[in-house]
């Protein structure tokens, strides 16, 4: 790569760019997840818990070993837990690992991102939840507030103009983490086809 174009940057910043380049898989993802369980029912819900915590966890893991001090979100793999068990089922089996090869720039950054920006679509599912659990339905995970919190931190990084480097590690890794959901809903969804 040229060293002009290393020290160029992007025109946006991180985050508008991050938004722009997962956005057709965000899409992707929501319609496959919507698919696979949603949350109309009591089950739906739980079934919901269960993919998000067999996706979440071997990125946590992924987090614990790769990122630096401040990039390594909350887990939410417990309160994912917390939940399921109050609705009489045990957390499922993690996904298989889930790697990106050498770690570079960017990477950790870019996977922080993801699970700490789906906080955002966590609260409008929460809405709906609570209005059609009547209340009742365990919500640890989708009213997680240190979640938010690492998220109203993480945008004084993210709302800033990045250099190449950065950005295409951060564009790379949340590309994959999105991946690596939407597998596991497609997944879900075909079993859910099937049953
Ligand atoms: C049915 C599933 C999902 C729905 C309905 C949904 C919905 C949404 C909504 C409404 C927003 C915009 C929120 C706002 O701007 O206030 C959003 C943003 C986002 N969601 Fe999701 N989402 C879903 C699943 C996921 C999952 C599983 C992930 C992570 C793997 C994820 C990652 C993100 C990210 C990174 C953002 C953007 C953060 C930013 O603005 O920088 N979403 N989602």
């Amino acid at each position: 790569m040229a060293a002009g174009k290393q020290q160029k940057g992007l025109d946006d910043d991180l985050r508008s760019h991050l938004r722009a380049a997962t956005m057709a898989a965000h899409d992707l993802l929501d319609h496959a997840m919507q698919e696979a369980s949603g949350w109309q029912q009591r089950e739906d819900y739980a079934r919901f818990l269960e993919l998000q915590h067999a996706a979440r966890a071997p990125i946590e893991d992924w987090l614990d070993a790769h990122a630096p001090d401040g990039l390594n979100p909350p887990h939410q793999t417990p309160l994912i837990a917390h939940d399921l068990a109050a609705l009489g089922r045990p957390a499922p089996e993690p996904a298989p690992m889930f790697t990106i090869g050498r770690t570079g720039a960017g990477h950790a950054l870019g996977a922080a991102w993801v699970l700490a920006g789906s906080a955002l679509g966590n609260r409008s599912i929460a809405k709906q939840v609570r209005r059609i659990g009547g209340g009742a339905w365990p919500m640890a995970f989708l009213g997680d507030d240190a979640m938010l919190g690492f998220w109203q931190a993480l945008r004084s990084r993210i709302e800033q103009h990045p250099g190449t480097d950065e950005a295409e590690g951060a564009t790379d890794a949340a590309t994959a983490v999105f991946a690596h959901f939407l597998a596991l809903a497609e997944k879900a969804q075909t079993a859910e086809a099937v049953a």
